[in-house]
């Protein structure tokens, strides 16, 4: 990673919807949903999409950095749940805050998206291909979830996230990033079009669907495996490391991965308990609850690490500087 992040913003639905109220849609319970899952309660996109969210959490990362929207050469939207297919929600939100100079377009890496699209970024910055980029991930998971099924619907919620990015001075790391296709039935999302008068294949609904515990077992296995990696890649120790950043997909995934590199719950935020898991936002979503509470200052190495769908997964070392 080249780019430091100089303007963060988020945007989530006004819905809230806690797990009693899902515990009237299927059989389970909040006792249930918080000792699994660490979730207590999700936004609920009513009238938003995902680009509206986008769009907002994208304003407020660029007046957060400073800068014009014009000033902008890049923008990626990482997404599993955009309204459309075309036109690209990132170009959608080029033209909602009138960034009118940047390439736009999407990323789907499920989510491991954020990490992906900010190394995309990095990569355009390092060229010189762009001065300034911006990165968002946004979902509206509660549009595409299977409310019929208890082992999938009271994980999901919507929300959206966006950095600012520009070169940095001083040293870059190099990312781990890591797919595995073979794998990628554990967790699917049909597309809505998949018919045609030509085609005899029955058409499935469009609903994530998921193996909880084979995705539960790969990212356990895969995420501390990741980290070493990308800490070993950059000679770095644990101790050099201030917070894990890991996408926030269950609470017990995440004590597991603290465990198993024997690194303090200290050092791994989280905040899924608020906004369930937010695929491609929850790790902007996480890094500006940090700010907000003070946690992240000049200075500080943070490690990233996502995992989802494709199978996908990965690490990076992000250099902290406030503003
Ligand atoms: N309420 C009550 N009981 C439930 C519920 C529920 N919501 N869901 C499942 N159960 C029951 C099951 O039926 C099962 O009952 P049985 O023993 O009588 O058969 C029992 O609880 C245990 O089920 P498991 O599936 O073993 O439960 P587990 O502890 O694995 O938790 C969960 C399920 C929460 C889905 C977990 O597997 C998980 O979080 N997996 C990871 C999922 C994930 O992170 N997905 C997103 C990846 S990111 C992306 O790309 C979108």
């Amino acid at each position: 990673m080249v780019g430091k992040i100089i303007g963060i913003g988020t945007a989530v639905p006004e819905k809230i919807v806690d797990n009693n109220q899902i515990a009237t849609m299927v059989e389970t319970s909040d006792e249930w949903i918080q000792e699994r899952t660490g979730i207590a309660k999700r936004h609920a996109a009513t009238a938003e999409t995902t680009v509206d969210l986008a769009a907002l959490a994208a304003e407020r990362a660029v007046r957060e950095a400073g800068i014009d929207p014009s000033e902008l050469g890049l923008i990626i939207v990482s997404t599993i749940s955009p309204e459309r297919i075309m036109p690209a929600a990132a170009c959608e939100v080029q033209a909602r805050i009138g960034a009118k100079k940047a390439c736009c377009f999407d990323l789907n890496a499920a989510c491991s998206g954020f990490i992906i699209a900010l190394q995309t970024a990095s990569v355009y910055l390092e060229s010189g291909l762009v001065k300034y980029a911006l990165v968002i991930g946004s979902e509206c998971l509660t549009k595409v979830t299977n409310w019929a099924d208890r082992g999938s619907c009271i994980l999901f919620g919507d929300g959206s996230g966006a950095a600012v990015l520009t070169l940095k001075k001083g040293r870059s790391y190099l990312p781990v990033l890591h797919s595995d296709g073979s794998q990628g039935e554990a967790l699917t999302l049909t597309s809505r079009y998949t018919q045609s008068p030509f085609t005899n294949r029955d058409v499935q609904p469009a609903f994530i669907r998921m193996n909880g515990q084979e995705v539960f077992k790969f990212a356990v296995r895969k995420v501390p495996q990741a980290i070493e990696e990308v800490l070993e890649k950059n000679a770095l120790q644990k101790e050099d490391i201030s917070y894990y950043v890991i996408h926030q997909a269950n609470r017990r995934i995440v004590e597991s991965v603290s465990k198993r590199l024997g690194e303090k719950m200290e050092k791994f935020p989280t905040n899924m308990s608020d906004y369930g898991n937010t695929s491609s936002a929850s790790i902007p979503l996480l890094l500006w609850d940090m700010k907000k509470k003070g946690l992240l200052q000049t200075g500080q190495k943070l490690i990233l690490a996502g995992f989802g769908a494709g199978l996908t997964w990965g690490a990076m070392v992000l250099d902290w500087e406030d503003k």
